[in-house]
């Protein structure tokens, strides 16, 4: 009799079964999801139920807001970006949200975001540790503190920055997307440390801004990709610059604290911030909040300025009769003109507003958490803990607000009263928001402000007639969006030839 045939199943046997057991685990999973899932009434793309990994790839290829822009127009003002996240553009749920006093809090991506021992004035979640360290740095970031005390810094850097765009283009190119930057940061640096970091003298940034710079862009992959971690122990100094700089930054930041104590020389903002708060015993901070709060300044307030300055200009020179009406305006400035002139340039302001617009350096998500009880928004009822997504990517291009939301128009700011606010709908003045809103808004706006007007006054005076190199294209300007927007290319090329 022929013995039965024997097939040994068991050499490919276990990974086999390893792998069907995995895909089961993984569609059982995706299934339990897809059912418990809080947010799966809402409309939205089907995949959204089980898996966040559509938006993740979106944030991590730089193209958050266009991707959730698009949902909103197939989706409308409520869409399910993920399981546990929603995209929010409405305009009442958005004042909602955004209101003073909200319950909304911020996400805990923002402390994920921070990659120092505590958090910052950017960073805190709780309303009770947010707003008395709010209340005592906001004295220092007044428009009439800055004006009194750091009118010059701002003025003599911008000219600086100009002076040097103005050189560089006139033998070859100038990179304006550089010089700004440095603007931005030298002035941010100058304000937290009490000393010049003398960048824009050089030419580049120096090293401690450059490890931050990394540090951050480090700790924005992290937040998204935690397994990166891991990168802290590669010994390559590239590598430990992004992923375990944090002794070396808070080391340096150590001077923002002696600057701000030994109150010899030139002060910084953190000298008002310690001496109001042994004066009137009002609030608390000691020196590891001073050495974080002097990065949040560097890095909240450098690649912002820096990206609109850049924005600003790029938008204007593509537009021969708005530059000369700027010049035009700029020149008619007196030698030792101040920000409370600037103030009053109807265009200039204008220009700066419709840059906000369409290419502030914020445009992305500000994620909230929705509180106990849930909440109704357009009709859609959002439980409680889902995060609330709204962008001013969309918002600052809703054709329901704005008329031909997609074409820059300075003049849209302007009335016959050359009154910015009142030129705008009051759906317009809701919906704008390029420095955030309520109690998480910008404290910086002024300084911004001042450094924005003093740049582009001193660019339109001095540069006449300038233009945009052949290497600066609609292409090179598109938006990489890392929770900032920049310039794909990094660069933006002028030139007087
Ligand atoms: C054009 C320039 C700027 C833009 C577009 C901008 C935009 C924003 C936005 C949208 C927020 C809200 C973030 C959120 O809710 O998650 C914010 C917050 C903040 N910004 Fe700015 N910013 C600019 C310049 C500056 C400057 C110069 C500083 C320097 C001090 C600064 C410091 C901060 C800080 C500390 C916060 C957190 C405030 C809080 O949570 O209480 N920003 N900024």
């Amino acid at each position: 009799m022929t013995p039965p045939i024997h097939i040994d199943y068991l050499p490919l046997g276990k990974p086999l079964f390893a792998v069907i057991l995995v895909f089961v685990i993984i569609v059982a999973k995706f299934a339990y999801t897809s059912v418990t899932c809080p947010t799966r009434h809402l409309p939205g793309p089907w995949y959204t139920r089980f898996t966040h990994l559509r938006l993740k790839h979106a944030v991590i290829t730089g193209q958050r807001i266009f991707y959730i822009d698009s949902l909103h127009r197939q989706y409308g003002p409520i869409v399910r970006l993920s399981p546990t996240e929603v995209g929010v553009a409405d305009l009442s749920a958005f004042k909602e949200i955004h209101k003073i006093g909200t319950k909304y809090m911020k996400s805990d991506w923002y402390l994920r975001l921070a990659n120092f021992p505590k958090p910052g004035v950017f960073t805190m979640l709780d309303p009770r540790e947010h707003g008395p360290r709010r209340k005592l740095l906001s004295r220092s970031f007044s428009r009439t503190y800055l004006v009194e005390n750091w009118d010059l810094v701002v003025r003599e850097k911008a000219l600086l920055a100009v002076t040097k765009i103005k050189a560089d283009a006139a033998t070859g190119t100038a990179d304006v997307y550089n010089w700004w930057m440095l603007l931005a940061s030298d002035i941010s640096a100058h304000l937290a440390f009490g000393e010049s970091f003398g960048m824009l003298e050089m030419g580049h940034a120096n090293q401690f801004i450059r490890v931050l710079k990394k540090l951050t862009m480090g700790a924005g992959i992290m937040v998204e990709m935690p397994f990166l971690r891991l990168l802290r122990f590669i010994p390559i100094t590239a590598v430990q610059e992004m992923f375990n700089a944090n002794d070396f930054i808070l080391k340096g930041a150590g001077r923002a604290v002696e600057m701000a104590r030994s109150r010899t020389g030139e002060a910084n903002i953190f000298a008002k911030v310690i001496e109001d708060c042994e004066k009137e015993g009002d609030g608390h901070i000691d020196d590891m909040d001073v050495r974080i709060e002097a990065m949040n300044v560097i890095i909240a307030g450098t690649d912002t300025t820096g990206v609109t300055l850049t924005y600003l200009t790029w938008a204007v020179l593509q537009r021969p009769d708005l530059q000369t009406a700027l010049e035009t305006e700029t020149a008619g400035l007196k030698a030792g003109f101040t920000e409370n002139e600037l103030i009053n340039l109807p265009l200039l302001n204008a220009v700066i507003e419709e840059t906000l617009r369409l290419y502030g350096a914020a445009p992305s998500s500000l994620p909230r958490v929705v509180p106990k009880g849930g909440t109704n928004f357009g009709g859609h009822y959002i439980p409680q803990g889902v995060t609330v997504d709204t962008q001013a990517y969309t918002f600052h291009r809703d054709p329901n607000i704005w008329n031909d939301p997609l074409i820059f128009n300075p003049y849209r700011w302007i009335t016959s009263e050359n009154s910015l606010a009142e030129a705008l709908s009051p759906a317009a003045k809701t919906a704008f928001h390029p420095f955030g809103a309520g109690a998480r808004s910008c404290i910086g706006i002024h300084l911004a402000r001042m450094e924005l007007r003093y740049a582009v006054a001193f660019f339109f005076r001095e540069c006449q007639g300038i233009t945009l190199a052949g290497s600066t294209t609609p292409q090179s300007m598109e938006f990489e969006n890392f929770f900032l927007i920049a310039p794909k290319a990094h660069r933006c090329e002028i030139t007087f030839h």
